[in-house]
């Protein structure tokens, strides 16, 4: 990242949220089940998270869940009759608890109270909620439930005895959450907030191309200090490392993101090592790197650093020369991790100006990686989308400029299938 430093005061680089609304969802059938829980409140706005993402819902409620939240409330935000009883006569098959689930993708109970999690594990199906679950397609219908409870339930032996019972019987547990509970106690316990719920629905659904893997990855740009409060950065906004790590973690990884000075929220069930310099980042790769699968270099690293750090702020004096910055190298990361006997199977990117694929076949062979991913600098750094281009042993491949999450999606199925060559 040599190229483009730039001399900037000490302080994080805004980087924004990834993307606007997403249509993540686009096309699937979600049947949302309520049960009683004051978590209630959060599936009002987790139904229009699920809208928003381009879903269809379809709203289940027990006789508890109403004593919440109306089903009112979850007719206008879901824009379908909600369903509450087994005995409702508006299917002409009187059959509610088979018809709800057979055109469902998948079902997703939130909130998910300790009683309902009991019934799911015996079979119960005394009222419509449960009835369905055991009357759904199991093969081809997913239970997801989203816990919400006092701690002190959650931590009960009969609940985690049925949450253990319920994953054996192929169902995904969301959370839960750990915090301030309604009933005044902190703990472990809440449901997941709607945001939160909707990525690990998005994540559900996506091919588990790394499933297994342990990949590493560096994102945004380094900061070096030149005194207290200046130092050498660049206009990395961290977002592409940030949407690979996410789609990563999606694709089944165990994700550890090394992340310079960036303002982009950690993405669900990611690990994150936040560091500054260059030589932070290179300490926190090389201790992580022999036990990965991957190494996904993304960050813009300063290639150069000021050979010495002031002390003191370097103050602007009538009879001061202006100060000379003398530099010094950073080490290369990616090319150090390359050089590992064992180490990971390591992806670069090239950030170039001009000649992109002449800089970045060189940049392959310079760093000795099987695969280099460029890109046109000034048309990616901040930008929330991206056009991609593969080089690798075999030639190019182009990706198409699209979102920055689509294309790390897009990206780690194409690192899956290299990597399923050399480590299968
Ligand atoms: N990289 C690194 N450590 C460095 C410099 C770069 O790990 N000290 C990684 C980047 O994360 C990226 C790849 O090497 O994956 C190429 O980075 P780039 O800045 O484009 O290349 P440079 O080697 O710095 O070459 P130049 O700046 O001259 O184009």
């Amino acid at each position: 990242m040599s190229g483009g430093v730039a001399v900037a005061r000490a302080g994080v680089q805004a980087g924004g949220a990834l993307g606007a609304t997403r249509l993540d969802l686009a096309g699937k059938h979600i049947v949302l089940g309520l049960s009683g829980g004051v978590a209630c409140y959060k599936a009002a706005d987790f139904t229009r998270e699920l809208v928003k993402a381009g879903a269809t819902v379809q709203v289940v409620m027990t006789q508890a869940a109403e004593q919440f939240i109306t089903p009112v409330t979850m007719q206008a935000l879901s824009n379908r009759a909600v369903f509450t009883s087994q005995w409702d006569a508006r299917e002409p098959n009187n059959m509610a608890h088979i018809n709800l689930t057979r055109d469902a993708d998948a079902i997703v109970i939130a909130p998910a109270s300790a009683d309902l999690l009991a019934k799911l594990v015996q079979g119960r199906a005394d009222d419509l909620l449960s009835l369905m679950c055991l009357a759904r397609p199991i093969d081809r219908c997913p239970l997801l439930v989203a816990p919400a409870m006092n701690r002190e339930m959650w931590a009960h032996p009969a609940t985690q005895r049925n949450l253990a019972q319920l994953r054996a019987d192929g169902s995904t547990v969301l959370g839960p959450g750990s915090g301030d509970q309604a009933c005044g106690e902190t703990g472990d316990g809440r449901m997941l907030e709607p945001a939160e719920l909707l990525a690990d629905l998005v994540a559900f659904f996506q091919p588990k191309h790394l499933l297994g893997k342990v990949v590493l990855i560096t994102a945004g740009p380094t900061f070096e200090p030149i005194d207290p409060v200046r130092g050498i950065t660049n206009r990395s906004s961290g977002k592409m490392g940030f949407a690979i790590a996410r789609a990563a973690a999606e694709a089944g990884a165990s994700v550890t993101l090394v992340a310079g000075p960036v303002a982009q929220a950690t993405p669900r069930g990611v690990r994150r090592i936040d560091v500054g310099t260059a030589q932070q980042m290179f300490d926190a790769v090389m201790a992580a790197a022999l036990a990965q699968d991957l190494f996904i270099a993304t960050a813009a690293v300063a290639d150069w650093r000021p050979a010495a750090f002031t002390g003191q702020k370097i103050k602007k004096t009538a009879e001061r020369a202006v100060p000379q910055l003398a530099l010094t190298e950073n080490p290369d990361i990616l090319a150090s991790v390359a050089r590992l006997p064992n180490g990971p199977y390591c992806v670069g990117f090239a950030a170039e100006s001009h000649d992109l694929l002449q800089h970045a076949r060189a940049k392959r062979e310079r760093k000795n990686v099987p695969l280099i991913v460029a890109n046109l600098g000034p048309e990616t750094f901040g930008q929330d989308d991206n056009a991609l281009t593969l080089v690798d042993a075999h030639g190019e491949r182009a990706l198409a400029r699209a979102d920055k999450l689509t294309l790390a999606r897009q990206l780690v199925a194409e690192i899956a299938a290299r990597l399923a060559v050399v480590a299968p």
